[in-house]
């Protein structure tokens, strides 16, 4: 094995891995993170041994560096750029976290100023494109509509489309943070026959999203703001996650050199399933079927019949193997909202507490680690705030951009960076003969 080589941003560790498989011995650099698992550079296993590692849903695989997202599932930790994410949530808000992920560092006072205004002046959308959305019938998921509309944008703005051009790609980021919102509020607007509102450039983000979705040309439409901070927080929280399997997405889809807004297009059909994104409209899906808290033993005891496939949604995770600490700082904004609203006796609220208090209590869950995740209360926010279920993963979308981006300029920044093109255990048939169709 060729003497370590020593990554820029990852300190080779003295430790070294060493595989003995048919009679040979091979050694592999080991490299260690500024904090969680180290990790044995193995890319140079197939020309040594002739074998791949095997990792279906990559379990134990690490695909990349970054300097983003760090995550101990063990302790129940996010940190954006070395931030705690509930102090981000209590502290911040989205757009200067946006700038967080995307720079690495919190921005000063004329560095806030400048983004705010970039973003806010990219917020409309080609009037060419409410055609696109009129191509829709009606009842559409919004997540179809959000899937094409992503990837339309890239037929509209060719102004930033060359994915080796650094000015490009930070203008195609700017453009995704900020358009995003429209696209969701014209999806949903869409959906319920009324006229798209654009953007008003005096409004905040999480303001001028909910003015975007609940405003009418009829009448004078004030966002509350007690609901303007709450979805701000809940933007904050669902920015940005590490390698989940929506950003893995883009990273594999942008490491062809495909443009930005396709790679979110790829990103947003990943984060639909109900394993990941989908997760919060599956909740409330769930809950209703529940209806009442007396029907919870007989739920729980469907959940933990393997033959059901019925799932606790909103609970488990990949890497979380404690309480996810989105879902606290979620729990607490469901209380704010739902006081302001005069909702606190809200059904979903005693039913989803009660699953909670069971679940936490429970051998099977514990002994699974299974614990609320950030999709187990949000759908409830979203709900008391008027939000139609199809719409959760449309918002989750929204906050997820900024990070999608992000980790994908952090992929086009690095000059390592190439197609992934993983290989795989064949399993498949020998090799046959052709045989005609009349002698088969
Ligand atoms: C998100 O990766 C990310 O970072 C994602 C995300 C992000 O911000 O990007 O955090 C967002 O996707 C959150 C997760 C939302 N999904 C759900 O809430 C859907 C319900 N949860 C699961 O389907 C599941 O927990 C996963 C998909 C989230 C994680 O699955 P894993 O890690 O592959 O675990 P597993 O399926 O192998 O389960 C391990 C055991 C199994 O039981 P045994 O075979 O050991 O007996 O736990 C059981 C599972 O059956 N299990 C559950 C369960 N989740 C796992 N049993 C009941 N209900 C559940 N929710």
């Amino acid at each position: 094995m060729a003497a370590q080589e020593k990554k820029a941003s990852s300190a080779a560790s003295t430790r070294q891995a060493t595989l003995a498989v048919d009679g040979k011995t091979v050694t592999f650099p080991v490299y260690d993170g500024v904090e969680g698992p180290s990790v044995f550079d193995i890319s140079k296993l197939y020309a040594e041994t002739g074998l791949f590692t095997f990792d279906s849903g990559f379990m134990s695989t690490a695909s990349c560096e970054s300097k983003i997202t760090f995550i101990d599932g063990d302790a129940g930790i996010l940190r954006y750029r070395g931030y705690d994410i509930d102090m981000l949530a209590e502290k911040s808000d989205f757009l200067e976290v946006s700038y967080l992920l995307l720079n690495g560092d919190l921005p000063n006072v004329a560095q806030k100023k400048e983004f705010d205004r970039t973003i806010t002046l990219h917020t409309m959308i080609h009037e060419q494109l409410h055609f696109l959305y009129r191509g829709f019938p009606r009842a559409s998921h919004p997540m179809a509509v959000m899937a094409g509309a992503a990837a339309s944008l890239a037929a509209f703005y060719h102004d930033s489309l060359d994915v080796n051009d650094v000015a490009q790609r930070e203008l195609s980021a700017f453009r995704l943070i900020a358009k995003m919102p429209t696209l969701a509020a014209m999806a949903y607007k869409y959906s319920v026959g009324q006229p798209f509102i654009y953007p008003q450039n005096d409004m905040g983000f999480a303001e001028n999203f909910l003015n975007m979705m609940f405003a009418t040309p009829c009448e004078k439409y004030t966002v509350n703001p007690v609901l303007a901070r709450a979805m701000d927080k809940i933007l904050i929280l669902h920015a940005d996650h590490e390698q989940n399997a929506s950003t893995s997405t883009v990273r594999m889809a942008g490491s062809s050199g495909a443009n930005p807004f396709a790679c979110m297009s790829a990103g947003i059909a990943s984060l639909w399933g109900p394993a990941h994104g989908g997760a919060n409209e599956a909740v409330i899906n769930m809950l209703r079927e529940i209806g009442d808290v007396k029907h919870i033993p007989e739920f729980i005891t469907k959940v933990k019949d393997k033959n059901s496939n019925v799932r606790l949604m909103g609970f488990g995770h990949r890497v979380y193997k404690n309480y996810d600490p989105r879902a606290k700082v979620l729990r607490s904004t469901l209380e704010e909202v739902l006081a302001e609203l005069g909702k606190i006796d809200e059904p979903l609220l005693k039913i989803a507490i009660e699953l909670e208090r069971i679940a936490l209590s429970d051998e099977y869950f514990v002994s699974r680690k299974l614990y609320p995740n950030v999709d187990f209360y949000s759908g409830i926010i979203y709900r008391a705030m008027g939000i139609p279920s199809k719409m959760f993963t449309v918002l989750f979308a929204v906050a997820r951009t900024a990070g999608w981006i992000a980790q994908w300029k952090e992929m086009m920044d690095d000059p390592k960076n190439k197609i992934a093109r993983p290989r795989q255990l064949f399993t498949g048939s020998q090799p046959r003969p052709f045989v005609p169709v009349e002698k088969r």
